[in-house]
């Protein structure tokens, strides 16, 4: 079962005067109207990396040449462990060798990776120029391109280095996902997951009457799966732009999630597969604290690993692995003077951040861990 009829609409951001549209559809990267209306500048630079480039590079190039003087790019090295400041500066130093001034606008072309680092590029150079999302993974399109996050990591912990920058645009180009490795398409699924069980039940049930579709990269579904994703994520940030609080339930599963990734090493488990993972352990420790009943943990397990996603998390250290994930997690941005918060479902489509007995949270490690 499929979205019959795909419709594509803009999906808002009101932020004032930081508002932006998110525009989804197949085809939009190759057309020059869908660049149209944006900051006037001299110099347009594509922020890209070694594999996107062969793919997407030149047509992005092509499609917004006709807006700029002179269009750049740079090409960073891809992957998680690139998300750093030597990678970074390259970014800078592409900007600053090639002319370009505080009008430049950046086109970040890529995914999470791509998008996070050249936010932070774009908040910083000259202090703060614009820039443009071009999420080509299913991820970004349905999370880290929207809604002005932007950072790169420390070797301590997952972008922990950072600012809240909001593009002046997002362009999700629906035909890049036919390029997704499959791996890369599960990591994007756990993000769509997570919108369910913290916000709509209803979007739940959609996802698992068409995980097959989705995972058969059925593009209506995909089409669908972007767009509600994008209009829950729109409608959380609207009211909570720098997560004083309701933002923090986007993280649903992301305080074990980072523990993993930073437990093996960045770029060992994708941020999806961690997040999908860490959604089952948090749903676990919200069982555990007697907040959803085990139908819907398990409900949501077997989502997941329907998605391809693993649903138990790896060792981090065989002496002492729930001392490791906890030691990481005190290091989320969440936790408070050290007391680590998790993202609990609190009944089905409701989510809230509270912290949980070290003694249960132990429990729930053991019990989640191969
Ligand atoms: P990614 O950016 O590493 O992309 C995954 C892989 O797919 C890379 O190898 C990339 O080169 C490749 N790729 C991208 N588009 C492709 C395409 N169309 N065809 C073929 N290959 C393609 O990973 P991701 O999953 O997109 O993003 C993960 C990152 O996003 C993490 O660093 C995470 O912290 C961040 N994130 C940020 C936010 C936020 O709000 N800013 C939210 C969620 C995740
Ligand atoms: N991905 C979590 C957030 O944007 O807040």
């Amino acid at each position: 079962m499929s979205e019959p009829t795909p419709s594509f609409h803009p999906v808002a951001i009101a932020l004032g005067d930081r508002s932006y549209d998110i525009h989804i559809g197949p085809g939009l990267l190759r057309r020059s109207d869908t660049w149209a209306g944006l900051p006037r500048a001299q110099t347009a630079m594509i922020v890209t990396n070694t594999t996107i480039a062969p793919l997407y590079e030149a047509a992005l190039r092509s499609a917004i040449a006709p807006h700029y003087r002179q269009v750049r790019t740079v090409v960073l090295p891809d992957g998680e462990a690139h998300k750093d400041w030597p990678t970074l500066n390259l970014i800078f130093d592409a900007l600053l060798g090639q002319g370009c001034d505080r009008k430049t606008v950046l086109f970040a072309l890529g995914g999470g990776v791509v998008g996070d680092m050249t936010g932070f590029a774009a908040a910083s150079f000259m202090r703060g120029v614009p820039f443009v999302q071009v999420p080509t993974t299913l991820l970004a399109q349905v999370d880290s391109s929207v809604g002005g996050k932007t950072a790169i990591n420390h070797p301590l912990g997952k972008n922990m280095i950072g600012a809240f920058y909001q593009p002046v645009r997002v362009v999700c180009d629906l035909d890049t996902l036919a390029t997704l490795p499959p791996r890369e398409l599960s990591a994007g699924l756990a993000e769509v997951i997570k919108y369910g069980p913290i916000a709509d039940m209803a979007f739940l049930d959609w996802i698992e009457a068409n995980i097959d579709a989705l995972m058969a990269q059925d593009p209506a579904a995909l089409a669908h799966a972007v767009q509600r994703s994008c209009e829950i994520k729109a409608w959380v940030v609207g009211q909570d732009e720098r997560e004083a609080g309701l933002r923090a339930i986007l993280n649903f599963g992301h305080t074990f999630g980072h523990a993993i990734e930073a437990g093996l090493g960045f770029g060992v488990w994708l941020h999806g597969e961690a997040v999908g993972c860490g959604m089952v352990m948090a749903a676990e420790l919200s069982q555990r604290l007697g907040l959803v009943d085990a139908a819907l943990v398990a409900r949501l397990r077997a989502l997941i690993a329907r998605a391809g996603l693993p649903v138990r998390g790896p060792v981090i250290d065989a002496a002492d692995n729930a001392g490791h994930y906890i030691a990481h997690m005190r290091l989320d941005k969440k936790a408070v003077a050290g007391d680590i918060q998790f993202v609990l479902i609190d009944g089905p489509g409701q989510a809230k951040v509270a912290g949980a007995p070290d003694a249960l949270v132990r429990e729930v490690i053991q019990a989640c861990c191969a």
